[in-house]
């Protein structure tokens, strides 16, 4: 039967999307592919195909999910498939060196950025940033991994050569300016259909200030998913955001087909925007959403029904609101 299917390899970032799915009265099939197969001499079933494939998906012991994935895509995508965030997404998802050079390529600002294979060449490459403060990160990251502020060549040193050292899942490490923002917050914008949905507010105080040591561990805190009890919400959506950047965000979405991604954002002291990753896997904050009377799984279930009766208008037999 022609249907949504949803590309995936974690059940928690799935299920919002199929309760909205249900609520629509859309029909779809969830494929998790922690493992799977595909006939190359076959063709694909008829339907929309929505790839949430994750950076982080080797933190779920699912190291070689992406790789099948974007052999699945380029099946899917050779075939004529409708797919949303297919191969190109993809590409981007799991490399910001990628999500760094397609930025630039259209005219945003991105941090200054080495990217660098083996522990020498990256002390070797932080010579170059220090007395500054930097920061390293992952190439292949999502959940903040690998992100760490070092405020001195030696501490580095004892990191990459200590028992601590966790090393990339691609082996590629960015060595990275840290960007010091005024007030400890980064903007993230979420697009669905490759149109501006929303921004929101992330508090990133917790992140710098319970560092305890030179290197400071950031981990799953960025992570949207999470909740957080404390006073001021770390995640609050914004009335309005600045329509200049906004209009860059969509533009870059559309030369590198992506429809459904969350891009973050810093503003240093001098005012000047830096944007430094680019999630084509986004989840949103119920929290935040619930304040505002926002949806984001609901605006994505809505832009996939849209597709799916645009491409198959017998398959819907629900009719969709309009917003
Ligand atoms: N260059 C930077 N300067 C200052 N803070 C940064 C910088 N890069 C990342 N961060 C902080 O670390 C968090 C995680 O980094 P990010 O590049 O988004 O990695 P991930 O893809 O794992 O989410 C960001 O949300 C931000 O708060
Ligand atoms: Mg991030």
């Amino acid at each position: 039967m022609t249907r949504i299917y949803v590309l995936h390899e974690n059940d928690e970032w799935t299920v919002r999307l199929t309760q909205e799915l249900e609520a629509l009265e859309l029909p779809y099939e969830v494929w998790h592919l922690a493992a799977g197969s595909m006939s190359l001499d076959a063709n694909p079933p008829e339907g929309v195909f929505f790839s949430r494939m994750s950076a982080s998906a080797h933190t779920r012991g699912h190291r070689y999910s992406p790789e099948f994935t974007m052999g699945l895509l380029s099946w899917l995508e050779a075939h004529g498939r409708v797919v949303v965030n297919g191969t190109r997404a993809l590409q981007l998802e799991i490399s910001k060196v990628q999500q760094y050079l397609a930025l630039q390529r259209a005219g945003i600002r991105t941090p200054r950025t080495v990217a660098v294979l083996g522990r020498d060449a990256l002390l070797a490459a932080a010579a170059s940033f220090a007395p500054a403060p930097f920061i390293t990160k992952h190439n292949r990251a999502g959940k903040g991994l690998g992100v760490q502020l070092f405020h001195s060549l030696d501490a580095l040193r004892e990191y990459l050569y200590g028992p601590l050292y966790d090393p990339p899942a691609d082996g590629i490490w960015l060595l990275q300016e840290y960007i010091r923002a005024p007030e400890p917050y980064i903007i993230r914008c979420e697009f669905v259909g490759g149109r501006f949905l929303y921004a929101v507010r992330v508090d990133t105080s917790q992140g710098f200030e319970l560092c305890p040591a030179d290197a400071c561990q950031i981990g799953d805190m960025f992570c949207p998913v999470g909740e957080d009890a404390r006073v001021r919400p770390k995640f609050e959506i914004l009335d309005s955001f600045d329509p200049d950047v906004i209009r860059s965000y969509e533009r870059f979405l559309e030369a590198n087909g992506v429809r459904v991604a969350g891009i973050e954002s810093i503003v240093d002291e001098r005012g000047v925007r830096y944007t430094y990753d680019i999630n084509t896997n986004t989840n949103y904050n119920s929290q935040a959403e619930q304040v505002a009377g926002k949806n984001g799984m609901r605006a994505v279930a809505l832009y996939l029904g849209g597709l799916l009766a645009r491409a198959y208008p017998d398959a819907v037999t629900s009719a969709l609101p309009t917003a």
